[in-house]
C-alpha cells in the first residue's frame, strides 16, 4: 500500500453529511488524490500529511492508515490472513493494543466476534514467535487496529488518531446535550461564515459552537489542545516532524471578531466559561446569562452577522410548549436579527414548521443517532421585508 514517493493511502472518517467539508479541508491542507466516500474521505499522503491531518482537520473523527487488504469468506480465512501481517513491524510485546471492527457483510455479522478473531490471530503470532503475548487495553491502548469488512473484502488499518479527534482536549465539563465538536466545526464551516462578521449562539449551552468558531476565526488548529495522537506510539514515530508541524503550521491570527454566547441557564454559562478558559479563549468570547427572549444583538453590540445554534429539540419539553417556543424563535430571528444569516440545527421536524420562516437552505446532519435538519434563514433588512416569505 506504499508507493515510491513515500505516499500511502489514508482514510479519514467523519459524520454523515460532513464529507464535502472534510474534502475541502483536505484540499486546503494540500492533500492529493482525494476521493469522497460514505462517512469518509480517502487520499494519498506521506507521514507529514498523516500528522497534519490529525493536527489540522476540524471535521475528521479518525485518520486510518490501511496496511493490508484481502478477500475472506469465513472466520478461518480471516484468522489466516491476519497472520500473514508481520505484527512485530508495528508494535512490540511491551505495547498494549486494541482491535475495533466494523462489518457490513452476510458472511460476518458480528463485529465484536470479528475483533476477537483478529485479536486472537495477532496474539497467537506473537506467542509463536516470542513465547509471550502483548496485552489488550480497550480504554487507552498504545496501538489501535481497525478492521473493516465489506462483503468479503477485509481492510486492516492502523488508527493514527488514537482517541477520536472530536476529543479536542479543551472540554472539561459538559452540560445537557452538548454538540460533538466535529459536528459543531462542520456546521460552522458549512455556513460559509466569513470569520469576520459577528458570530452569535444565543442558546450556547456548554459553548461548543463558540469555541469552535473562535478557533476557526483565529486559525487555531484543533489538535493544539490534544495530549497525544495514536501515531506517537508507533515504531516509526518522528517526533521532530511533529514538532515542526506544531511550530510551522501554527500561525495563529489574532482576530478581533465578536463572538457572543448566551444561555438561559446559569449552570450552562458557568460550564461554557470553564471550557472557554481551558481553551485559552476567554478574551475572544463574550458570555451572557440571558433568555433568547431578552437577547438583542444591537444591545449586545453584535451588529449584523451570523447566528448558529442548536435549540432544545424537545426531549425535556412538552410537544406544544416546544412548538410555541419555536414560533417565538422565528419571531425573534425575524425582528431582532435583521441582516443576519441564521443557521439552526434541530431534530424536531414538527417544531421546525412553527418557525414560520422559509429556509434559504436545508441540509441533513446527524447529531449522534438523531437525524437533524440544518436550516439557514437569511433575515433581510427592513427594506427587503417581502423577502421574509413568512409562512405563518
Ligand atoms: C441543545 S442545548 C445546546 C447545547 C450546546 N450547543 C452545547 O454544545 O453544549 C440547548 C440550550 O438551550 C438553552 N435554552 C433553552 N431555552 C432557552 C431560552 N429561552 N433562551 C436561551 N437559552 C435557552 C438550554 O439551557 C440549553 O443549554
Amino acid at each position: 500500500m506504499v508507493n515510491t514517493e513515500g505516499k500511502f493511502n489514508l482514510v479519514v472518517k467523519t459524520f454523515k453529511g460532513l464529507e464535502d467539508v472534510l474534502f475541502n479541508e483536505l484540499k486546503a491542507l494540500g492533500a492529493t488524490d482525494i476521493k469522497k466516500g460514505n462517512r469518509m474521505v480517502e487520499l494519498k499522503g506521506d507521514k507529514a500529511m498523516m500528522y497534519k491531518a490529525n493536527f489540522h482537520l476540524r471535521t475528521a473523527l479518525r485518520v486510518l492508515k490501511p496496511i493490508a487488504e484481502f478477500e475472506v469468506a469465513n472466520e478461518h480465512e480471516l484468522y489466516k490472513s491476519i497472520q500473514t501481517i508481520v505484527w512485530s513491524e508495528y508494535f512490540d510485546l511491551k505495547n498494549t493494543f486494541a482491535v475495533d471492527s466494523v462489518v457490513n457483510s452476510k458472511e460476518f455479522s458480528h463485529s465484536k466476534y470479528v475483533a476477537l478473531k483478529v485479536k486472537d490471530a495477532i496474539v497467537d503470532q506473537f506467542r509463536e514467535n516470542y513465547e509471550k503475548r502483548p496485552y489488550v487495553d480497550t480504554e487507552d491502548p498504545d496501538v489501535r487496529i481497525s478492521v473493516h469488512i465489506s462483503n468479503t473484502t477485509c481492510t486492516v488499518s492502523l488508527d493514527s488518531s488514537g482517541e477520536s479527534l472530536h476529543k479536542r482536549g479543551y472540554r472539561i465539563k459538559t452540560n445537557k446535550a452538548p454538540l460533538n465538536e466535529v459536528l459543531a466545526a462542520g456546521m460552522i464551516l458549512m455556513s460559509g461564515w466569513d470569520k469576520k462578521s459577528t458570530f452569535i449562539d444565543p442558546m450556547c449551552g456548554s459553548g461548543t459552537l463558540l469555541i469552535e468558531a473562535a478557533m476557526i476565526a483565529n486559525n487555531i488548529p484543533p489538535g493544539i489542545y490534544r495530549q497525544k495522537f495514536g501515531f506517537e506510539s508507533w515504531k516509526d514515530f518522528d517526533n521532530e516532524l511533529l514538532e515542526q508541524i506544531y511550530e510551522e503550521e501554527n500561525e495563529e491570527n489574532d482576530i478581533s471578531v465578536k463572538i457572543i454566547g448566551a444561555d438561559i441557564s446559569e449552570i450552562a454559562i458557568r460550564i461554557a466559561k470553564e471550557n472557554i478558559s481551558n481553551a485559552s479563549l476567554s478574551r475572544k468570547i463574550d458570555l451572557h446569562i440571558k433568555p433568547i427572549e431578552n437577547f438583542d444583538p444591537i444591545k449586545t453590540r453584535g451588529g449584523s452577522g451570523i447566528l448558529i445554534t442548536n435549540p432544545p429539540y424537545g426531549e425535556r419539553i412538552k410537544k406544544n410548549e416546544l412548538k410555541s417556543f419555536y414560533k417565538v424563535l422565528g419571531d425573534i430571528f425575524k425582528n431582532r436579527f435583521k441582516g443576519f444569516e441564521v443557521w439552526m440545527l434541530s431534530s424536531n421536524f414538527e417544531a421546525i414548521k412553527s418557525i414560520g420562516l422559509k429556509p434559504s437552505n436545508k441540509l441533513v446532519l446527524f447529531n449522534g443517532a438523531l437525524e437533524c435538519k440544518y436550516l439557514n434563514y437569511s433575515i433581510y433588512e427592513g427594506s427587503k421585508k417581502s423577502k421574509y416569505k413568512d409562512l405563518a
